[in-house]
């Protein structure tokens, strides 16, 4: 059966009581998961301790939203790779767009992480997308081929590193919007390009490709039909308890496993 990713994003809509009570309320219904389903939360960093707690005695996987590359030093704000990982994440996200277009970070900084985070042992979930006027524009593969090349070029890759890299495939114009990226159109992208080009400049690791942006019940499963998309990431609908078990029960589809996209079938 196709082993399905559900990362839940919980971006900063939750303060510290609200995402202690979504984890024990997620804690409660994890036995109902799917064997398939890898289920994965991505807290506030405040939250992330006490939550995170509870979230993996339950099962459920527990990741860092930003980290900085640095390892410890004079960064008032910032919390290092290697701190998430020695607080209980195994993964982080990288480049996701709201750190890219709302805070300036640049595919160098990106770079900067990714790398950080591989040394910190954690797994990294690259976010990559354009923005609507480079869609409009037909930007889409040219702006992709920047993000990729830029985190992944020469990227050091342990060839005996079982951790793969996950590239959430994130239509900038789709996020936090409710318009979501027809499921053809974000195949295609995720079939025809990305996947080609990730195993292109990394052909050691390999590469689970998600969909996110405005993922809801009702078209997650469009999704998760694409050959090449095993899961989603999730935003605002991963921070309610009742859309989450919508999404959650929704993916579960009888699937026959993808081919892996591992550089090494080519
Ligand atoms: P959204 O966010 O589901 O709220 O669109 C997705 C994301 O930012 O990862």
């Amino acid at each position: 059966m196709k082993q399905i990713y559900l990362f839940a994003n919980w971006k900063m809509y939750l303060d510290f009581d609200e995402s202690n009570i979504l984890a024990n309320a997620l804690a409660g219904e994890a036995e109902k998961f799917p064997t398939n389903v890898k289920m994965t939360v991505f807290p506030s960093a405040l939250s992330l301790y006490s939550a995170g707690q509870v979230l993996r005695d339950a099962g459920i996987g527990v990741g860092a939203q930003n980290v900085y590359w640095v390892d410890k030093g004079g960064y008032t704000g910032e919390v290092s790779a290697q701190m998430f990982q020695a607080a209980g994440c195994e993964y982080a996200l990288v480049g996701h767009s709201e750190r890219r277009h709302q805070f300036g970070e640049s595919n160098h900084e990106v770079r900067q992480k990714l790398e950080a985070i591989l040394a910190a042992g954690l797994t990294p979930v690259l976010c990559v997308g354009e923005t609507a006027k480079e869609r409009e524009e037909g930007k889409t593969e040219e702006v992709l081929e920047i993000q990729l090349r830029a985190a992944l070029q020469n990227l050091a890759w342990p060839k005996e590193d079982e951790r793969p890299l996950f590239i959430a495939y994130e239509p900038v114009w789709a996020i936090g919007t409710g318009n979501a990226c027809d499921d053809t159109e974000a195949c295609a992208v995720a079939h025809n390009f990305i996947d080609k080009l990730a195993v292109e400049l990394l052909p050691a690791a390999a590469v689970i490709i998600l969909y996110g942006g405005s993922v809801r019940p009702e078209n997650i499963a469009g999704y998760l039909k694409c050959e090449n998309v095993s899961g989603v990431l999730v935003g605002g609908a991963s921070a309610k308890l009742e859309t989450w078990l919508d999404i959650a029960k929704n993916a579960v589809l009888p699937l026959p496993a993808p081919p892996l996209i591992k550089g090494r079938e080519k």
